[in-house]
């Protein structure tokens, strides 16, 4: 099979690339020092070869992610890095329950350590809010709510905490605003105990020393925002669309991906030699640059589309196709979609 056969739109991976990214990374932080976030690509076709390297512990952002990864006889030990209550917390509960896996689950306030208790999860992580804007629990309640944690039963194994945005950020003032962050969380895990401080991501893989295990996602198959901070990653993910009008007087086209096959929440996607102007339902409408090879752009042309912010991108699709060249070696099914 050839790229040219693939319907569009779709996912296409450019394997060798795919293969790079996880190379860098797993020689900055080799083993278990990376917990590989499976949010950011939801397969575990992925990661399996993750796990193949010696990255066996896994990072979740959903209970379906936890319970796909944990059927897939990759569950050594995941963890929920996020707040859940309720039906959630339950099917969590049983996943670990049925001796499949080993799940624990951030916890950042007194209603979630009551449901992890009451849904029999054993493990846990104080979730300390060190700047993100996001979950996490004040900073000096961390020592109160481990030690509720372990008055209910539960195995307090350390904290996390997000740099957050900061990630994403290019600012000279970056190293500092993550060691700051990682200032607080090591001072709530001085209140909270246990052996795991756990947090960061792509973009701070080389720089936060102060975490025991990276939780990153993105250098995998990375996207344009996190491109544009430079490092060693490249991308391997495109969205691969079809030409279906162009109007060269007006010096515009039209490509078959838009906000359903495309996220843009971290901006528009960026196509080589030509600038979008807009993405609507269906369509991605862009300008060639004069001068480059795109400059004429007819209908069944193909393009690819680098999207602006990989998650969310990936979970409008139901497969990415694995590429070596032009050939299609391998399909990767997206099968932790949904929650
Ligand atoms: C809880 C958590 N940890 C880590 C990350 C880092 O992932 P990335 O590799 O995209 O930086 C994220 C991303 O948003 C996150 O939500």
């Amino acid at each position: 099979l050839n790229i040219h056969d693939l319907p569009t739109p779709c996912l296409v991976v450019d394997r060798a690339v795919f293969d790079t990214n996880v190379a860098v990374m797993s020689e900055a932080r080799p083993g278990l020092s990376l917990r590989p976030h499976v949010k950011a690509w939801k397969s575990t076709a992925i990661a399996a070869i993750l796990a193949r390297r010696g990255h066996t512990g896994f990072c979740a952002a959903t209970p379906r992610e936890v319970d796909g990864m944990a059927k897939a006889g990759l569950g050594d030990d995941l963890l929920l890095a996020n707040e859940v209550i309720g039906d959630a917390a339950e099917r969590l509960g049983r996943v670990g329950r049925d001796g499949a896996a080993r799940v624990t689950l951030a916890v950042d306030s007194e209603a979630t350590v009551l449901a992890a208790a009451a849904a029999g999860i054993r493990e846990v992580l104080v979730d300390v809010d060190v700047g993100s804007f996001r979950c996490g629990c004040p900073p000096d309640d961390a020592g109160r709510l481990a030690d509720l944690c372990r008055a209910r039963g539960l195995h307090v194994r350390g904290v996390m905490g997000s740099e957050g945005p900061g990630r994403r950020e290019m600012g000279e003032d970056k190293a500092e605003k993550v060691e700051r962050a990682m200032a607080v969380l090591l001072e709530a895990h001085d209140r909270v105990g246990g052996d795991v401080i756990s947090g960061g991501g792509t973009g701070t893989f080389d720089s936060n020393r102060w975490v025991t295990e990276l939780q990153a996602g993105s250098f995998a198959l990375m996207d344009r925002d996190y491109a544009r901070l430079g490092g060693p990653f490249r991308p391997a993910l495109h969205v691969l669309a079809t030409i279906v009008s162009s109007n060269p007087a007006g010096g515009w086209a039209v490509a078959n991906a838009g906000l359903k096959a495309i996220a843009t929440d971290h901006g528009q996607p960026g196509v080589d030699g030509a600038h979008v102007l807009y993405v609507a339902d269906e369509h991605t409408v862009f300008s060639p640059d004069a001068s480059a090879a795109t400059g004429a752009v007819e209908v069944g042309d193909r393009v690819r589309l680098l999207p602006g912010h990989i998650d969310p991108t990936v979970a409008l699709h139901e497969r990415m196709h694995v590429l070596d060249g032009d050939e299609v070696v391998d399909v990767w099914p997206v099968d932790l979609r949904g929650w």
